[in-house]
């Protein structure tokens, strides 16, 4: 694989011992995936960043890392973490885990990364443009920049993107290429799909189908279309989030609607052979809602809710009281901006609270007492399910804001 000169004193340690070691991930990495050589990337952002996943082998593995002295020579955010950083004591996060926490954080600031604990730097003010390469690793995040913003980015690992972020590239292959970005099925929509949480569970559908095509898939979706006005960006979000979790897609392309395909039109699917079709979404609400007993917690916000989320949020509960812990997870610069302008107060006041830093799924929920959920998340619901064996309630947003305010899952439109 071909390295520029530059490329190459960072490998020789000419920029110290930390990038060297980042130039030796990318470059070996570049080989296993035959990259002709590496493209230059102007933002990165970290995933494994929860103590809960990556453990203390993960925090001596970033601490090491850490103490070798480089820095990140780009933008770098971090995904969430464990815990709410500020108000971790009132939700009942234990002490001692947030230190192993804080330790995980203090690494990566080490390396030069921006402690954002977000899955939306998007919501932060990291928005790539279309054709820019970029390094992310969350996979919802991944989704959205090459989908929605037409960005190029393949799904990174933990440790490679803090690779990409010490040596400000990465190996161009894949989603980078326009021959790794081109459909490998297109998947006709026959069912109306008005809300998130129906994208969400068409995109855990479409997840499952595409993934043994070549790369994991990228399906051209027709018939399908986002609504209009402020929803349309969860109902986007919610899609990418979902089929990136049941699959491992990084790539989707809405007929119409997304960058690549509004860009290129009808030469993007010219010669895709492979047709499906979705005619119900019944399946993935059947497989993600499961829901058993007595609500421990309404959990919202993944992907991480914008401002506009927050407040439609708040227009729904309209003054009344939730009965459960009422959760809606955001960035911290979110949370911000909605102490701003109010909307925090008004959801305070309704018993919701904001919780910054972390989520749903990357936070030790055991150590919290929380097993049985709600939300409008069908990549949370998976997840909850799969990986913490929680008992999932799953449906739109109005039916979590009911759950709420009621205590309980009310009656469903999709049992
Ligand atoms: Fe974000 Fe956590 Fe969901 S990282 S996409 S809120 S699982």
């Amino acid at each position: 694989m071909k390295l520029s000169p530059s490329q190459r004193a960072i490998l020789s340690g000419k920029k110290g011992r930390g990038a060297a070691k980042a130039m030796e991930i990318l470059a070996a990495l570049g080989r296993i995936h035959g990259a002709p050589d590496m493209v230059p990337v102007t933002s990165v952002q970290v995933s494994g960043i929860s103590y809960n996943n990556i453990g203390e082998h993960g925090l001596a593995f970033l601490e090491e890392w850490a103490g070798m002295g480089s820095r990140a020579v780009v933008t770098a955010t971090m995904n969430p973490g464990g815990a709410d950083r500020r108000i971790w004591k009132s939700l009942g996060f234990p002490a001692a885990f947030v230190r192993k926490q804080e330790r995980v954080i203090k690494a990566l600031e080490a390396l030069g990364i921006t402690p954002t604990l977000t899955c939306t730097p998007y919501h932060v003010g990291v928005v790539p443009k279309l054709g820019e390469h970029v390094a992310w690793a969350e996979s919802s995040a991944v989704c959205y920049a090459n989908s929605v913003l037409g960005a190029r980015t393949n799904r990174e690992g933990g440790p490679s993107a803090i690779a990409a972020a010490l040596a400000g590239c990465t190996p161009r292959h894949s989603l980078h290429t326009d021959a790794g970005r081109r459909p490998t099925r297109i998947v006709r929509v026959g069912c109306p799909v008005p809300t998130a949480a129906d994208a969400g569970a068409l995109g855990y559908l479409i997840g499952r189908l595409v993934s043994p095509d070549p790369g994991g898939g990228v399906p051209f979706i027709q018939g399908a279309k986002p609504p209009s006005g402020p929803e349309r960006q969860a109902w986007l979000k919610a899609l990418g989030a979902g089929m990136a979790a049941s699959g491992s897609v990084g790539l989707f392309h809405l007929d119409g609607v997304t960058a690549d395909a509004v860009a290129l039109g009808s030469r993007l699917t010219k010669g895709v052979k492979v047709k499906s079709v979705i005619k119900e979404l019944g399946e993935g609400y059947r497989a993600l809602h499961r829901g058993q007993g007595r609500l421990d917690l309404v959990a919202l916000g993944c992907p991480h809710a914008s401002l506009d989320d927050l407040a439609r949020i708040a227009r729904l509960l309209r003054g009344k009281k939730a009965k459960v812990p009422f959760w809606i997870f955001v960035a911290e610069a979110v949370r911000l901006q909605a102490q701003a302008v109010g909307v925090a107060a008004s959801l305070e006041r309704c018993g919701a609270t904001l919780v910054a830093d972390t989520c749903m799924v990357v936070a030790p929920l055991k150590d919290l007492g929380i097993r049985i959920l709600a939300t409008d998340s069908a990549k949370a619901a998976f997840y909850l399910a799969s990986h913490h064996g929680a008992s999932v309630y799953f449906g739109p947003l109005e039916q979590n804001v009911e759950a709420a305010l009621k205590g309980a899952w009310p009656k469903d439109q999709h049992a």
